[in-house]
Order: structure tokens, then C-alpha cells, then sequence
């Protein structure tokens, strides 16, 4: 294994936005099935694999939205409720070929602690993150709050102790759109050797 090739994959994963994807151009089963293998060797404390990816697809990706637009309406005061949020909330989920579900299913057996189950899941994540990244797909994490409300959760039929931690828009990026640049401030400024 090639210590660069891994960093530069690492420095090249980027969050493309949904409307920057294309809505149709399909992903192959073979490509999913890649996608979920890398995020299933993600680490995890007792090996409880605790990720969950719902997928919704063409027609499916509606109780997406749906979802979204019921939670914004059921938790937000009458006062703070912005039209024009609800509205994207329906059509957003549309902008991408698909939209995932990331899920926490807690061991029933609570051998670990919360956090870590959700700490393995983002690691799952940033797995499938990279090997998309390599192949050119676009992933976008949104987390809006409604995504880690009740309403949302009981949308997914989730069981009462697992957890959303927001949506995977995914899709190739449009004809001609460019990779996004980002930027990080310097990485040895947030380390102390002791
Ligand atoms: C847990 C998590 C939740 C995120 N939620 C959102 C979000 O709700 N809205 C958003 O614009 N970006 C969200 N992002 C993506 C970040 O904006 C993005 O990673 C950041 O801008 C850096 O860009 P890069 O991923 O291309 O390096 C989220 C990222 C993570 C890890």
C-alpha cells in the first residue's frame, strides 16, 4: 500500500453539494455493493457494527422528503417557521441520484457506550466517503436538525434507542462540473507532543 496515494485520496474526498449532482445517471448495484463493503470495515469497539444506510432511490427518495417537511412542521415554534426551508426540504432529496440514511442500531445488548456506536458509524461514513471520492461520485452529509429529531426517527421506523445522524446525498457530479477545492488551516497547530 502506497503511503501517498492514500493521503492524496484522503485530501481529494470532497463534499460535492446535491445540486451540483446529477439527479438520474444511475450507480451501479456493483458500485453500491463497493461503497457498503468499505463503510462495513469500519472500526468498532466490540464489534457490534452498529451502522444502518437506508437507500431511497428514484420514487422513494418523495418519503425522504416527506419526512423532512413533517419534522421541520411538528418541531418547529409557528413563529420561527420559514416557507421557503420547507419548501427546499421537499425538493432537495430530488437533486440526487439517491439519499441515505445513516443509522446507529444500538446493540441490544448496550456492551458499549453510545457515543462510540455513533463514533463508528462517522468512521463507516468517512470509509464510504473516501471510496466514492475515488471513484469520482459525489456524497454530501447534510444534518439538519430535524434529521436527529423524534419525528424524523419515527418517519424511518427507527426502534426507540437507535439514531439518525442525517442524510448521504449521492450522485455522479453533473457533466462538466469541476471537483471542489477545500481547505483546512495547518494540521501540526492542532497537535501537542507530550
Ligand atoms: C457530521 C457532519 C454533518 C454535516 N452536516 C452538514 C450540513 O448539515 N450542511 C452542510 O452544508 N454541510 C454539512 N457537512 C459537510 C461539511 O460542510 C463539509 O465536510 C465541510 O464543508 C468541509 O468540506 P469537505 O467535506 O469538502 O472537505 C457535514 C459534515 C459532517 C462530518
Amino acid at each position: 500500500m502506497n503511503t501517498e496515494q492514500i493521503s492524496n485520496l484522503i485530501a481529494h474526498r470532497r463534499s460535492i453539494k446535491p445540486a451540483l449532482m446529477d439527479s438520474v445517471k444511475p450507480i451501479s448495484r456493483e458500485l453500491w455493493q463497493t461503497l457498503f463493503e468499505a463503510a462495513n470495515w469500519a472500526p468498532n469497539h466490540g464489534l457490534t457494527e452498529p451502522w444502518r444506510f437506508l437507500v431511497y432511490s428514484g420514487e422513494s427518495r418523495a418519503s425522504i422528503a416527506t419526512a423532512l417537511q413533517a419534522a421541520y412542521t411538528s418541531e418547529t415554534a409557528a413563529e420561527e417557521f420559514r416557507p421557503e426551508k420547507f419548501e427546499k426540504m421537499g425538493k432537495n432529496p430530488f437533486l440526487a441520484n439517491s439519499v441515505v440514511a445513516l443509522v446507529v442500531k444500538r446493540d441490544p445488548k448496550r456492551k458499549v457506550p453510545e457515543v462510540e456506536e455513533i463514533e463508528a458509524v462517522a468512521c463507516a461514513v468517512q470509509n464510504l466517503h473516501l471510496v466514492a471520492s475515488a471513484a469520482g461520485l459525489g456524497v454530501f452529509w447534510s444534518s439538519p436538525a430535524v434529521t436527529y429529531g423524534p419525528s424524523f426517527a419515527q418517519s424511518l421506523e427507527l426502534d426507540e434507542a437507535d439514531k439518525c445522524l442525517g442524510l448521504l446525498y449521492i450522485g455522479w457530479p453533473k457533466d462538466g462540473q469541476e471537483w471542489p477545492v477545500s481547505k483546512r488551516t495547518d494540521a501540526m497547530a492542532k497537535v501537542s507532543f507530550k
